[in-house]
């Protein structure tokens, strides 16, 4: 199957944005009147949740009205974070059409659209002039892109000059093999995870330079929000998954504990030297 179609037949369920609003609803929200902690039980698609983005943020040096870009965005969770608490113009590119969907309804029904847009497309073939952003930021994404050496090379195009990439993924640990399915993969066909080191280098011959870096449990954790329950309803990080949630969950904690994966937080600043994608 061609990539795209596997993301979005992994990721994508018909209908999400109205069956979030119906679930809200369920639990007793005001679907009208939403904040942005009715939506924290399911919108922080990775592991480690709130607290993950929050730490990413901080280490990676917001500044109010930098241009963002959110690669790999999801339903647009850390994308509101970063817009509501820094004060950022934040831009999220999603490759699965409903993700995207439910990312500008539920953004919109925030009333936050003047500040974030979302956009559907490959993070492989960034739809954006050179030098737009000050800052590329993802959260577990590039354990499904194989070509990574492209990905960074495309971030490191739409970045300006001593522009940052931040970022936050799951990666092979010391054990090469996974228990699948997983949330984020149901089979090897879209697991793409490499060690570290490899990353780590492959990002520095891409043209950045290093910031930070950390390794292992203390660069994430894999705690997920909990779900809220009220009238009779449920209300979690399930909703995005539509098929075997526990057993995807499981998995991945399994792999974790054998370790079979790991993760790594980075920070990386554009070099000046300029290379084309
Ligand atoms: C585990 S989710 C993380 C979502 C979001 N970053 C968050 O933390 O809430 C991984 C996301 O990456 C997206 N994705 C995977 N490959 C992509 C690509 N090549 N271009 C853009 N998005 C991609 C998937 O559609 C999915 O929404």
């Amino acid at each position: 199957m061609e990539y795209p179609n596997a993301v979005n037949q992994h990721y994508g369920q018909a209908d999400l944005a109205e069956k979030i609003l119906t679930a809200l609803q369920n639990i007793g929200k005001d679907v009208d009147n939403l904040t942005q902690d009715d939506l924290s039980p399911f919108d922080q698609f990775h592991s480690g949740g709130l607290a993950a983005t929050m730490r990413l943020a901080q280490l990676v040096e917001l500044h109010e009205g930098i241009e963002l870009l959110d690669v790999g965005c999801g339903i647009g969770g850390p994308a509101r974070i970063l817009a509501t608490e820094y004060g950022c113009h934040v831009t999220g590119i999603e490759l699965t059409e409903t993700f995207c969907h439910a990312a500008e309804l539920l953004t919109a029904r925030l009333g936050l659209s003047d500040k974030i847009s979302f956009q559907h497309g490959n993070a492989l073939d960034l739809p954006f002039e050179n030098a737009s952003f000050d800052l590329v930021w993802t959260q577990n994404v590039l354990m499904n892109i194989e070509d990574k050496k492209r990905l960074f090379g495309e971030m490191h195009r739409v970045l300006r000059p001593n522009g940052r990439l931040a970022l936050f993924s799951l990666m092979q640990g010391p054990v090469p093999t996974l228990h699948y399915p997983v949330i984020w993969a149901s089979s090897p066909d879209l697991a793409f995870l490499i060690p570290p080191d490899e990353l780590r280098q492959l990002v520095i011959e891409s043209g950045f330079r290093e910031i930070s870096w950390i390794e292992g449990l203390n660069a994430g954790s894999h705690s997920t929000a909990l779900p809220v329950e009220k009238n009779g309803f449920a209300v979690g990080m399930d909703i995005l998954v539509e098929k075997a949630f526990e057993l995807k969950k499981a998995n991945g904690k399994r792999n974790m504990e054998e370790k079979r994966t790991t993760y790594v937080t980075g920070v990386f600043e554009r070099t000046d030297t300029y290379r084309d994608a």
